[in-house]
């Protein structure tokens, strides 16, 4: 990718914004609201690129995005300052006079190696605890097994000082995700579809409840030692702002970006995972036989883990396909040529990964999963954690979190598809891309 000068060769641009509309529309229309499958087959129709220029919005599918995403130049911009009003400053933004280094700081303490190696302790018990409980030949709901499992581990690990029972762990993340939703809905499509996604999720309410319980926890976290806080992630938030590096409200609000940051996404990866592996039940057999190998049941080791080829190629590939963040967003800060086509300064780009990711001048047949292709090529034309400085500072965790899962899984059951009800099967794409809530498989257990 170059950057050339301003102005850019536009063409007949006007008519182009109103094909592009009119043919998003049509799709969408024709597709049943699939809004992300609609993205990606405008884009890649129009060699990657949609310039809805008089909305100074360029929709942006082509895998050069992770240029895009390299250059400091380019800010979180207006999409974060539409949040911010709503939820607070709480993204770790690009946009000048934020202070991201002081917030990634605090959290990356508490997302290092040493860390990590203490956490897989706590994912592997709670994985072990809840597949305990699964019967031979029962279904599993994907979906929700994933989004229970996600959060007790989320909770139990980066928030340990919490004292949260499931029902009410569950209250807080759906509050947060409905009001990153409707925050969301504000920035990208105008206030009459925030309006309609806070009537049918009723995000006023639940958004008060939420800053109520945060109060709260503020406030019980506030009289902690030293050595308690230095236990979990919100508390090196809370020394954060206790050493003058964050205010009260940048510290206490990113207890939203991270569980939003970080539940939903690992959630839906793994659900999409397990779906997969059911569906290919020969590759399903060669992870299990990998995990089987190498690895033994009572002595967890990452190192091993984190080595082995084909558990770790699976996880590439469900991130290349789901990635679950579909949608980046940034205002260009100089100006930026994708294919001939050049966006100037100040340009809101939503760069869509999956449509990135599937590619079919890299990825040969994109819509199937598979472990064929290249393995050189998910480096340099995937990002389904982002790339450069203000790539996501979870993704060691939610990496660790995928890899002990699925071994444990493999190695105590067979998952076994039901085609019949998964044939209808489409990815949601909404604050991540979900799992239909019908989705199943069948858990057999291992002899
Ligand atoms: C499969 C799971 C996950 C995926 C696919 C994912 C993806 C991403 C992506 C694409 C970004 C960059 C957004 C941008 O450039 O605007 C990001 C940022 C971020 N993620 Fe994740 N994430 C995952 C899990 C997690 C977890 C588990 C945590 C916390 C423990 C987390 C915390 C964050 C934070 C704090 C940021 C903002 C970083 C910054 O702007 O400096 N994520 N994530």
């Amino acid at each position: 990718m170059t950057t050339t000068a301003y102005p850019p060769k536009t063409g007949f641009g006007i008519f182009k914004t109103a094909i592009s509309l009119g043919n998003i529309g049509l799709q969408f229309i024709l597709r049943k609201g699939d809004i992300g499958e609609v993205l990606r087959h405008v884009t890649h129709a129009n060699d990657g690129v949609i310039w809805f220029k008089p909305f100074n919005i360029a929709i942006i599918g082509h895998p050069d995005i992770r240029d895009i995403l390299l250059d400091s130049r380019h800010t979180k911009g207006n999409v974060h300052e539409a949040i911010k009003s709503d939820i607070g400053s709480i993204l770790v933004s690009l946009n000048p006079g934020h202070p991201r280094e002081e917030i990634r700081s605090a959290l990356q303490r508490y997302l290092d190696a040493d860390h990590i190696n203490n956490y897989a302790q706590i994912i592997q018990s709670i994985t072990d605890r809840k597949l305990n409980a699964q019967a031979d030949g029962q279904t599993l709901y994907l979906r929700d097994f994933c989004d229970h499992l996600t959060l007790e581990i989320m909770y139990r690990s980066l928030f340990a000082n919490f004292v949260m029972d499931d029902t009410e762990r569950e209250v807080f993340a759906d509050a947060i995700s409905t009001t990153v939703l409707t925050s969301f809905a504000r920035a990208g499509a105008g206030s009459l579809a925030a309006r309609l996604v806070s009537l049918l999720n009723r995000s006023g309410a639940k958004r008060d409840a939420l800053f109520q319980r945060l109060e709260d926890l503020w406030g019980q976290y506030s009289i902690l030692t030293h050595e308690e806080l230095e236990k979990d992630a919100f508390g090196q938030l809370v020394l954060a702002a206790k050493h003058g590096k964050l205010t009260d409200e940048e510290a206490r609000t990113q207890a939203i970006i991270i569980i939003a940051a970080g539940h939903e996404t690992t959630s839906s990866a793994l659900a999409w995972a397990m779906y997969q592996l059911a569906k290919q039940p020969e590759i399903q057999n060669q992870v299990r036989t990998e995990i089987l190998q190498h690895t033994s049941p009572n002595q967890l080791d990452m190192s091993v883990l984190r080595q082995l080829p084909l558990l770790n190629q699976v996880i590439d590939e469900v991130l290349r396909l789901y990635a679950p963040v579909w949608i980046v967003t940034r205002q260009l800060g100089a100006p930026v040529t994708i294919d001939q086509m050049t966006l100037p300064k100040d340009t809101n780009v939503w760069m869509v990964t999956t449509a990135a990711h599937r590619w079919a001048e890299y990825f040969d047949n994109p819509d199937d999963f598979s472990l064929n292709h290249d393995k050189s090529l998910y480096r340099r034309y995937t990002m389904p954690f982002g790339a450069g400085y203000g790539s996501c500072v979870g993704a060691p965790f939610a990496r660790t979190e995928m890899q002990i899962v699925i071994a444990e899984l493999l190695r105590s059951y067979t998952l076994e598809a039901n085609i019949t009800e998964n044939r209808h099967l489409r990815p949601i794409y909404s604050t991540a891309i979900r799992i239909p809530k019908s989705a199943i498989v069948k858990l057999i257990a291992n002899v």
